[in-house]
């Protein structure tokens, strides 16, 4: 039931951002294995999910990815680097983990592989057949859909506005479709929207049966688009609850970069405010490294179980910016405890060294405890009325806090 599902935010690891149209069966049990091995599995990190290229692609030259789209009864036809999905499905499950994967409501996906436009009911059925519990399903060619252009035009995205109807009821259309035939399915599927953040989709995104739904454009990771993501994920605040999440897309952590992978580019005190936004979003965290490649920093940086509690906090609610003072950006997210998780978050490129004392401001009144959160350790005691917290935030850095009350 669809309403029961993904009741704190989905955490696991998306094969994008490393392997994109490279990624295989092989990779994908490597992944799930790394997994296991590290101890991630140990932190709530569950899902292993195969993003775009399990499909067959009407225009590569690689050899493994062409082939036929459907069989002679629709069936979706899997490329040859995906032989046996149940089998892959169950070794997953094997492992104590969960998995996923991708398809587009247009003909073609994103990167010009086989669609569901015109088999959604089947492809929901062959998902649970196979053992799936989590679909991102992403726009894409649905663009060439209303604008009644020829299957076989670019596959780029299109504009809503060409549509001439209403935007809301065209974006809200094809989700909502797939959304019935997976809630019809005796399995719990995680149900993520994928669609940029079009027609303000965090405003009816729950409606269509989805369990998230991307906000924003697809991040890279550099310090320019973790900001702008971070920005523009704001506005979704209000919209977070139990089973419904804005996704402000994957984590840029680790080993990147389809296929020739390289370390994250963004630099260490990037990857501490990436990850505490992340987790006061109540974002969905998905690891797009190569799992096999995780370093002991990328390994603590998401093993911090303070950290991962409070995007994982049963409340469910999404931190909202309450207070800029210059470059600081202070979040507040309300945890189910009462207690208070607080982001200082420095969006310049100077260290900030203040003394703070507008608690107020932030919901934060009386006798508190502060905990810092990435040092699992107590900073102080004080009375929020009328004393005051040095705080000292490096360039791009963090201080991720809880206040809780001492009463
Ligand atoms: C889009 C999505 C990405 C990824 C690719 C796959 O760009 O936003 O996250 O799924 O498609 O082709």
């Amino acid at each position: 039931c669809g309403d029961q599902i993904a009741l704190t935010p989905p955490m696991g690891w998306n094969s994008w951002n490393c392997f994109a149209q490279e990624v295989s069966s092989d990779k994908v049990k490597r992944a799930a294995d790394a997994m296991v091995k590290s101890g991630l599995i140990n932190h709530g990190w569950t899902y292993i999910n195969i993003d775009d290229f399990w499909e067959n692609n009407r225009d590569s030259k690689d050899p493994a990815l062409q082939g036929e789209m459907r069989d002679e009864a629709g069936n979706i036809v899997t490329n040859k680097r995906f032989e046996d999905m149940k089998g892959l499905a169950d070794y997953v499950h094997g492992l104590g983990l969960k998995i996923g994967l991708y398809s587009s409501p247009g003909p073609w996906s994103c990167g010009g592989c086989a669609g569901s436009f015109g088999y959604e009911e089947l492809d929901a059925e062959t998902y649970t057949q196979w053992g799936f519990d989590y679909l991102k399903y992403d726009w894409c060619s649905y663009g060439n859909v209303i604008d009644g252009l020829p299957d076989n035009d670019p596959y780029k995205v299109s504009s809503l506005s060409y549509n001439g109807g209403s935007e809301l009821e065209t974006a809200m259309k094809p989700f909502k479709l797939m959304g019935e035939y997976l809630r019809k399915q005796p399995r719990d599927i995680v149900y993520s929207v994928c669609q940029y953040g079009m027609s303000d989709v965090w405003k009816w995104g729950g409606s269509v049966g989805g369990n998230c739904w991307r906000t924003t454009n697809d991040i890279t990771d550099t310090w320019v688009s973790v900001k702008s993501i971070a920005l523009d994920h704001e506005k979704s605040a209000p919209y977070a609850k139990p089973g419904n999440w804005n996704d402000p897309d994957m984590l840029v952590v680790g080993q990147v970069g389809w296929g020739n992978t390289h370390p994250s580019k963004l630099k260490p005190d990037e990857q501490y405010l990436h990850i505490s936004l992340w987790s006061l979003f109540a974002a969905p965290l998905l690891i797009g490294c190569d799992m096999e490649k995780l370093d002991d920093f990328t390994l603590n940086l998401l093993t911090n179980d303070e950290v991962i509690d409070v995007n994982q906090d049963p409340l469910g609610k999404q931190a909202t910016c309450v207070q800029t003072i210059g470059d600081l950006r202070i979040y507040v997210k309300e945890l189910e405890d009462g207690s208070r998780a607080v982001g200082f978050c420095n969006f310049g490129t100077e260290i900030i060294d203040t003394q703070y004392s507008d608690f107020e401001q932030l919901g934060i009144t009386g006798k508190v405890n502060v905990r810092d959160l990435w040092r699992q350790k107590e900073v102080t005691g004080l009375d929020a009325n009328t004393e005051k917290l040095a705080i000292k935030v490096p360039a791009h850095g963090v201080l991720l806090y809880k206040f809780s009350s001492s009463k």
